[in-house]
């Protein structure tokens, strides 16, 4: 994994926040960081997981120590909604804030908690950029866009849910203190559908890939919704994210950007990829969608995340799947 350097930034020596590193996407931000530069002096913030849940029954938090070890550097858990636990980081001054914290789980409707968490402690991660004169990247999502038609662009919201709201939010606070903070580097990156290594303890709100797989692993025919075909999401694999989030730290210009591949796909086609590289040939189990306020066609605009990032995505889901499944079958072999 992460074998190459994105860009000419040297890490090395600088003093580096992640937030949710714990969580899927901070914890491979960690290692990439970790294994390019040696010398980088980083910081992880997670609360990790309590084993509290909300009412839909998945965890408050998904944090896992598991993610990190082999970690070096140093772990503060605690909340972001805890201003006294925030202070503990008033003894670093970093050169680079990575925000991934967050309630990542869009099926979470007590608004109260999924503002409060995502929104309220931006302002607090703000104000610490502007006061150390950091690079600030944080996540926002596709979840912005809700169901407006494909491709989903910048300025062109209508988010679905209390998470899609919490996350448009924050683009908004980012772009006013942008303005009157012209200085400082803050750059939102919309992560579309992420799959990859270290999202297994997401449990159920994990990637259909990991989900999809497991199951064929179980020996049982993949579970699909009815016209699964035509249900097609932009599927980003973990690398290419991280590589969104290392070349966000040169970014032309502030603002937010979509990461994705720009090539929508189905679920079947996950299906089908898996079940090639596991040789298998079950039948699918097709059942109803549950769900209303689904996304049924995502597919990111990433030009502009092309010309002031220079992202390119290298990953389709063939080559995404391919290099994931060691660590779906070690996962499924012996789980943690
Ligand atoms: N994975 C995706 O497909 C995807 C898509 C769009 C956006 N995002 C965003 O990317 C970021 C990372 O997502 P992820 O997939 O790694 O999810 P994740 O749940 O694995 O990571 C989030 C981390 O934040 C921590 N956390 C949650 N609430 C916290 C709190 N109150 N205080 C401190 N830590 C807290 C969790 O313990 C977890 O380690 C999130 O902001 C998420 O909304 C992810």
């Amino acid at each position: 994994m992460f074998p190459m350097k994105y860009n000419d930034i040297d890490f090395n020596n600088k003093d580096i926040l992640i937030t949710g590193g714990a969580g899927f996407i901070g914890s491979n931000l960690v290692f990439y960081l970790q294994n390019n530069y040696p010398l980088a002096r980083i910081t992880v913030f997670d609360c990790f997981r309590s084993g509290d849940t909300f009412a839909n029954g998945n965890l408050k938090s998904f944090g896992h120590f598991h993610n990190l070890i082999g970690f070096n550097g140093h772990v503060i858990c605690g909340n972001i909604n805890n201003p006294d636990e925030l202070s503990l980081l008033d003894q670093y001054q970093f050169d680079y804030i990575f925000h991934q914290a967050a309630i990542s789980d869009t099926r979470v409707y007590d608004q109260e908690i999924v503002m409060k968490t995502n929104v309220n402690s931006f302002y607090w991660f703000l104000n610490k950029a502007k006061k150390d004169n950091s690079t600030l990247v944080y996540a926002s999502s596709a979840a912005t866009y809700g169901s407006l038609s494909s491709p989903q662009v910048i300025g062109q919201e209508a988010p679905e849910n209390p998470y899609g709201y919490s996350k448009l939010v924050m683009d908004k606070i980012a772009k006013s203190f942008s303005e009157e903070n012209p200085d400082i580097k803050i750059v939102g990156l919309r992560f579309f559908n992420v799959y990859g290594p270290g999202e297994y303890f997401k449990d159920k709100t994990s990637s259909m890939v990991i989900q999809l797989a497991h199951q064929i692993l179980n020996g049982k025919p993949p579970r699909l919704f009815n016209d699964s075909h035509n249900i097609l999401r932009d599927f980003v694999y973990i690398e290419d994210v991280i590589q969104a989030n290392i070349k966000a730290c040169n970014s032309k210009k502030n603002g937010v950007f979509n990461v994705g591949t720009g090539k929508p796909r189905s679920f079947q086609d996950i299906s089908d990829i898996i079940q090639y590289e596991l040789k298998t040939n079950f039948p699918i189990d097709f059942f109803e969608n549950p769900y209303t306020g689904y996304q049924m066609h995502t597919q990111a605009d990433i030009s502009l995340s092309d010309k002031y990032l220079e992202y390119t995505p290298t990953y389709s889901l063939e080559k995404g799947i391919k290099d994931y499944m060691p660590y779906i079958s070690q996962m499924f072999n012996h789980p943690k």
